[in-house]
């Protein structure tokens, strides 16, 4: 998209902003958006910041009928020294891609749409909350807006990026929660959209989470979806263990999400050497390390929650006690590090930030 500029039309009556020691995780959002539009054979076009606000799509718009969409999730964050920066932004959009091509939507100039975000996120940077484990989710997404109800990949798109002050994504912050192994429902299988940030693996997510909210628990550990044996992921989130000394992480496999803080958590263990493996991990190699005394450390790993530790798994009626419900060492070392890298306390070894 060489010589596209963004075209900027800004918002006169600022919205009031929220009380930032209460944020909850995206219910509020900023005073601008960007907008871009594809048409065929235009292709990707007029690019746009303009005040948040509503849409007007057609009801037979493809996005509404059969889900093909995409989204990514990252965040911006303010530095002591009042600085902004993005952690990792890049691999968000090159991981955009990589679901655009699953669900059949067209490729973006990944250089110029984080070019873009920057743009949108210096704009709103107001809207960045200072306090304490608060940030500025940024939210991209693509709908399909051909007028189209026939099975078919669309033809028109939006691209559109809004941005939300958050605070946790989990009422439990960094505290450990109570997490109930999934034994019906899957989330993914192998060949269909789990390695894509498709809304539909998150529909696909709500009945379980239902189930294990009504019954005490905070999210639900997935297991594959053939077998119904090896571990997957932990709510929207990767999932690791500590196993004797050794981190382990479900190896991806067709229905895994690729997470960027997965991915920043396998590089910090190899800095820190600490052992870490990517291979299959079952139920039953969970337990049987569990009565060995050899389960240490359980944490979900994921953009909105950074890293969040599992105190508790229920596996039908076995239950696990993992590390006396205590976060552990590993856990925490890894949530300081990345949120220090992320906040800009820590030095950043890896060039993670911009
Ligand atoms: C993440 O933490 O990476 C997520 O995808 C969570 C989001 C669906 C709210």
């Amino acid at each position: 998209m060489e010589g596209w500029t963004v075209t900027v039309d800004r918002r006169i009556t600022k919205k009031e902003k929220p009380n930032t020691e209460q944020l909850e995780f995206g219910r509020i959002f900023t005073d601008h958006m960007f907008i871009m539009d594809y048409m065929e054979p235009l292709g990707w076009h007029d690019a746009r910041i303009v005040p948040y606000q509503q849409l007007t799509i057609d009801p037979s718009a493809m996005t509404f009928h059969y889900g093909q969409s995409v989204f990514e999730g990252m965040k911006a964050y303010h530095t002591d020294e009042g600085e902004i920066q993005l952690f990792r932004p890049e691999k968000n959009l090159e991981r955009l891609n990589h679901s655009n091509d699953r669900l059949c939507i067209p490729q973006i100039d990944e250089e110029f749409v984080l070019n873009a975000i920057k743009q949108l996120v210096y704009l709103d940077k107001d809207w960045i909350p200072k306090a304490d484990g608060t940030s500025l989710y940024i939210r991209p997404f693509i709908i399909s807006t051909e007028p189209f109800i026939g099975v078919a990949p669309s033809h028109q798109y939006k691209l559109i990026v809004i941005l939300s002050p958050v605070g946790s994504y989990y009422k439990e912050g960094i505290n450990p929660v109570k997490i109930a192994v999934e034994n019906h429902y899957v989330r993914a299988v192998k060949g269909g959209t789990g390695e894509a940030k498709t809304g539909g693996n998150y529909a696909a997510s709500l009945k379980a989470q239902e189930k294990c909210t009504q019954n005490g628990f905070s999210q639900v550990l997935w297991l594959d979806g053939v077998e119904k044996k090896y571990i997957e992921e932990v709510g929207s989130m990767n999932v690791f263990f500590k196993i004797n000394g050794e981190v382990v992480t479900p190896a991806l496999n067709g229905s895994i999400l690729e997470g960027i803080t997965r991915n920043s958590v396998i590089q910090l263990l190899n800095h820190w050497n600490i052992p870490v493996t990517e291979r299959k991990v079952s139920m039953e190699e969970l337990y049987e390390a569990y009565v060995d005394g050899k389960l240490e450390e359980a944490f979900g790993s994921g953009t909105a929650a950074v890293l969040s530790p599992i105190g508790q798994l229920s596996w039908g009626d076995k239950d696990l006690f993992i590390n006396n419900g205590k976060t552990g060492e590993v856990s925490k070392a890894l949530y300081d590090t990345l949120t220090g890298i992320q906040y800009g306390r820590k030095t950043d070894p890896f060039n993670w930030v911009e």
